[in-house]
């Protein structure tokens, strides 16, 4: 598998399954040390530290759940005090509720927007300005989805918080270049993980899903894993402010009835 990541850290948060466990495990592969961050430190979480770990990373859990600037901080302080550094920054962590947009709560919104969004942008401000004082240069990626552009109706708050992410990519792309610090998103479609769980148990929704996608299948969780390591890697050290959409098609697939 090479070793374009060996000697860095990364921090991925949201790893203790689906996409973010993928990319951890991705990313050790490739020679990285990981920060593993989850909401909870259980049995799952510590799975997939051990699964890291196999593969002879160096692997520390730090749990916290994401909501607020004061857990944000937590978790970076974590970071910078088990490790000397990070190099890499890999924001995970997502939530989707369903609702129309006239029933949507305000405590809906706030759970969405708080971690999809809010601990991001305050994570990333926190990696940035430890980056920063050391002189040293780095990778963000966000975890965003084809709908960062795409109308997902009943998930408006999902939809406002990964339009927000492609924003914000963009803006700090602009604003952390001289710092030698790139910014970019992955944007998946449609993948096997656990935020998928009803409609995996939907044969009918998954027909329709499918239908809708030119490569005829749902993603799996390694290849969006596959697309953040080239991100991190110095293979993509001239791409930044950029969103790789990772989906098989199904953003630009439009047919006629
Ligand atoms: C959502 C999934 C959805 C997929 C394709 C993802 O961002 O989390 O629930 O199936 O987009 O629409």
């Amino acid at each position: 598998m090479g070793d374009r990541l060996r000697g860095r850290v990364a921090l991925v948060t949201g790893a203790s399954q689906g996409i973010g466990r993928a990319i951890a495990l991705r990313l050790a592969r490739e020679g990285a040390d990981i920060a593993l961050h989850v909401r909870r430190d259980d049995d799952r979480a510590r799975e997939s530290a051990g699964a890291v770990a196999a593969l002879g990373r160096r692997c520390e859990v730090v749990a916290a759940d994401l909501a607020g600037v004061a857990a944000v901080s937590h978790v970076m302080a974590q970071v910078s005090s088990r490790f000397t550094h990070a190099d890499i920054l890999i924001n995970n962590a997502g939530l989707e509720r369903r609702a129309d947009f006239l029933s949507v709560r305000e405590a809906d919104y706030d759970a969405v927007l708080d971690v999809n969004l809010k601990a991001p942008f305050f994570l990333t401000q926190a990696f940035a300005k430890t980056l920063i004082a050391a002189g040293r240069p780095g990778k963000i990626i966000h975890i965003s989805s084809v709908h960062e552009e795409l109308p997902f109706p009943n998930f408006t708050a999902y939809c406002a918080s990964k339009g927000g992410l492609k924003m914000l990519m963009r803006n700090i792309a602009v604003e952390l270049a001289p710092h030698g610090i790139t910014v970019n998103n992955v944007a998946p479609g449609a993948i096997r993980t656990p935020i998928n769980a009803a409609l995996l148990d939907d044969p009918e929704r998954l027909r329709q899903l499918v239908g809708q996608i030119p490569l005829a299948r749902m993603g799996d969780p390694e290849e969006i894993a596959a697309a953040v390591a080239f991100l991190a890697s110095s293979d993509a050290d001239y791409i930044t402010g950029s969103s790789l959409v990772v989906d098989g098609g199904l953003l630009w697939n439009y047919q006629e009835q």
